[in-house]
């Protein structure tokens, strides 16, 4: 258990403060459903946390919560009706809401990362190709960029046969694995995970809680949701109920 000891406040200058690397303030967010007479959902209102590198915040809350959502949100993909997201990007917050496209396409590039629970797949484009790009993006070299990508794929068991196949005939777990090998390559500053082990073994999830353990001991501030509970323990520090009011009531 740990000891709280009283000093006096001259004894030695406090830390600072790290600051916070992802700030959401009273977010809302609604669909309405335009083509289905313009019924409207509400999602969450007044959605608000902080966190701090090295810091894994859960989402929490029952299906159809909107965990997913807020996620999306963070990441740029849903717009807001209201609030605030400020990211730490280059050391500096920036306000994602109502920002233009490219700051939001820059923050990605080089800060902020997502882990959707399924792999979009592209057709004809192999699994190496699409666990390199987003360093390629960056503009680390290609060779660079390959041997990274191939050993993150051999630490996530993707045979090396699979690695020049596009994954569309993968199965679900291999599938995800790609997805996660994406995600970690480019070691963003701040992370979003939406259930990144759902689809896998118990051997293949203790690696990806492995992978989780080493972007927060970098300093990653993640936010994540984490269906499995032995995952959620692993990882998780700090847990957020997502959620409207009514739902709550
Ligand atoms: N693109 C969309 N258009 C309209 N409604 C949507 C859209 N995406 C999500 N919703 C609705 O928002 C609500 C929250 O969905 P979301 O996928 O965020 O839930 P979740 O908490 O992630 O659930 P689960 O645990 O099942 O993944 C649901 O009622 C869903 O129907
Ligand atoms: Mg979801």
């Amino acid at each position: 258990m740990e000891q709280c000891i009283a000093r006096p406040a001259t004894a030695t200058a406090p830390l600072p403060a790290r600051p916070p690397m992802l700030e959401v303030r009273g977010l809302d967010k609604h669909f309405i459903l335009h083509m289905q007479g313009g019924v409207r959902i509400p999602v969450f209102e007044g959605a608000g946390f902080e966190v701090r590198a090295g810091e894994c915040l859960t989402l929490a809350g029952p299906s159809g919560a909107g965990k997913s959502t807020l996620l999306r949100c963070l990441y740029g993909n849903y717009l807001v009706q209201r609030g605030s997201i400020r990211v730490r990007h280059r050391g500096e917050p920036v306000e994602l809401v109502g920002a233009p496209a490219r700051r939001v396409l820059d923050v990605r590039r080089a800060t902020l990362g997502h882990v959707s629970q399924f792999l979009r797949v592209i057709p004809r484009v192999a699994s190496i190709d699409l666990v390199m790009e987003p360093l390629l993006a960056r503009g680390v070299a290609a060779d660079e960029a390959r041997a990274r990508a191939e050993a993150l794929l051999a630490r996530l068991n993707i045979p090396p046969a699979l690695w020049a196949l596009a994954p569309a005939t993968f199965s679900g777990g291999e599938q995800q694995r790609v997805n996660i090998a994406r995600g970690f390559i480019a070691e963003y500053p701040v992370m979003l995970l939406d259930e990144p082990t759902a689809s896998l073994d118990a051997d293949n999830r203790s690696i990806v809680i492995q992978l989780i353990q080493d972007a927060l001991a970098r300093g990653a501030a993640i936010v994540g949701i984490f269906h499995d509970e032995e995952v959620r323990a692993a990882v998780g520090q700090r847990s957020y109920a997502v959620g409207h009011t009514e739902a709550a009531a």
